[in-house]
């Protein structure tokens, strides 16, 4: 076969010089024709569309199309012409072919057929290639290109905060650990405890929860930072919101009080739900056909609209009112649920909202302390459909208030002496928050499930592929 450079589907599609010789490589989607002429829909990835192939059987042996199945790669070469049919610019006229790879019909699970998203969890290693794995997986590219667009226009930079620590930012104890040690043979200390001075790093290791705590350091020296990377959380949750591993962007930002903070959590989601409109209308025009017809809408509505800013304490005034009625107690102090939040976003106020002050004790050690003494400068973002999107607050930068913090809630301050430290010299305001990426990429792409909004999920005894 002659070798002629290969152009990707998304650039044939725009290509207006019919008559030119082509080649195109791609996964077969379907094959259909009669007894003269054949039709190949051709994707390689690179767009939702198809390109069209016509094979004239007049020019190619039976048999040596007979493996020209759903799903088989094949390498063409042919004619770019206007198309006769509608629905599409040019197709190829094949000229030869060359078969890459073969997908054996009856074992092949991809066939024509719609299939549920639950089966399709089960061959991860396949779902990219059908139409809405597609486009979440390209959106999802668009979504993390476009985040760190957002932050290099606005000066910050990228803070590249540790995976293993030996630290945990949240405090909830939800972390996976790290070790070399034999789990089969461990090493005792005199007390009969696990001696982690044998293990790899000295002492006890786990897989980071968040970023936070070594990007505010970054703060306090770059000015702004945000990290993004992989986060873990051994919480034995399963739910259509969680995963055991996820990505988080945290933006950390000296200077900035909570007010701030909200302003830049605000600024940031409507970038990214303008880049998405932007950069993804073909991905999220077919997600919207196919999964939801609200949802271009929904983006826009959230684009236009101001979000509404509150209180916990008057969050939960209303809550409290509405008669509604909720699985979990809303009372003062409760951490609010799932169901608590989506009240407030979708019937109460029918837009995004930010909660703030909430009770320390539902929040983390390391938040701003309120004069009142009972809440701290936390705020958290809560969107239609998802609930809580993003979490943050203003640090408490006061090294004895801090302190008193860390000693009422008896944490071992061992793991954390540097963050402390940093309250000690050249202690500023400064705020930040986490957004969780696949939460985004839920809102943006309509899906119900975390684990099909990331090529490969981690959840409680899932670690396939
Ligand atoms: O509210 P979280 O726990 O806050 C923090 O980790 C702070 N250290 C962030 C900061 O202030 N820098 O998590 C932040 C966000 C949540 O709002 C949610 O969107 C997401 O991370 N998130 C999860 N996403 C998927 N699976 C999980 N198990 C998640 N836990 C949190
Ligand atoms: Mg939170």
């Amino acid at each position: 076969m002659e070798q002629i450079r290969r152009t990707k589907v998304v650039d044939l599609l725009q290509l207006e010089d019919f008559g030119t010789t082509v080649n195109v490589k791609g996964w077969v989607r379907t094959r259909r024709g009669n007894k003269q002429v054949n039709f190949v829909a051709l994707n390689d990835g690179s767009t939702i569309h198809n390109i069209q192939v016509v094979i004239d059987l007049g020019k190619f042996d039976e048999e040596f199309l007979k493996p020209i199945t759903t799903g088989a790669c094949i390498n063409v070469n042919g004619t770019y012409v206007a198309s006769q049919g509608k629905g599409q610019k040019g197709e190829i006229l094949a000229t030869a072919i060359e078969v890459f790879g073969t997908a054996d019909p009856a074992t092949y699970p991809l066939q024509k057929k719609g299939h549920s998203l639950e089966f399709l969890r089960e061959i991860a290693h396949l779902r990219p290639r059908t139409n809405t794995f597609g486009a979440i997986l390209r959106i999802r590219h668009h979504m993390a290109y476009g985040i760190h667009k957002y932050f290099n226009d606005k000066g910050f930079f990228y803070f590249h905060s540790p995976i293993i620590t030996a630290s945990d930012c949240e405090g909830a104890g939800s972390m996976f650990q790290a070790t070399t040690l034999d789990l089969n043979n461990i090493p005792r200390d005199e007390f009969g405890e696990v001696n982690f001075k044998e293990d790899f790093f000295g002492k006890q290791a786990n897989l980071t929860v968040s970023g936070q705590l070594e990007g505010e350091l970054g703060a306090m020296s770059l000015g702004a930072i945000y990290t993004f990377g992989p986060t873990f959380r051994a919480e034995n949750s399963n739910t259509p919101r969680h995963l055991a591993e996820f990505w988080m962007i945290e933006p950390e930002v000296a200077f900035n009080d909570v007010n701030d903070n909200m302003d830049l959590a605000e600024d940031f989601l409507k970038y990214l739900i303008a880049y998405a409109l932007e950069n993804c209308k073909d991905d999220i025009e077919f997600l919207n056909e196919m999964f939801d017809k609200e949802l271009v809408e929904r983006l826009n509505f959230v684009l236009n609209n101001d979000f509404v800013r509150l209180t916990y304490t008057e969050g939960v005034e209303i809550l409290e009112k509405c008669g509604e009625k909720f699985e979990f107690p809303v009372y003062w102090g409760a951490d609010l649920q799932s169901e608590h939040e989506r009240f407030l976003v979708e019937k109460h106020f029918k837009r995004p909202v930010i909660l703030t002050d909430y009770p320390k004790e539902i929040k983390s050690f390391y938040m701003k302390q309120n004069e009142d003494g009972k809440t701290v400068r936390g705020m958290d973002v809560l969107f239609p459909k998802i609930g809580e999107i993003i979490g943050g607050s203003e640090r408490e930068s006061d090294y004895d208030k801090l302190m008193k913090r860390v000693d009422e809630l008896g944490m071992n301050v061992d793991p954390i002496w540097w963050y402390i430290e940093s309250r000690k010299f050249g202690t500023a305001p400064h705020s930040g928050f986490g957004l969780g990426f696949e939460r985004l990429i839920l809102f943006v792409t309509v899906m119900a499930n975390i684990r099909d909004v990331i090529p490969f999920p981690r959840t409680p005894n899932n670690v396939e592929f």
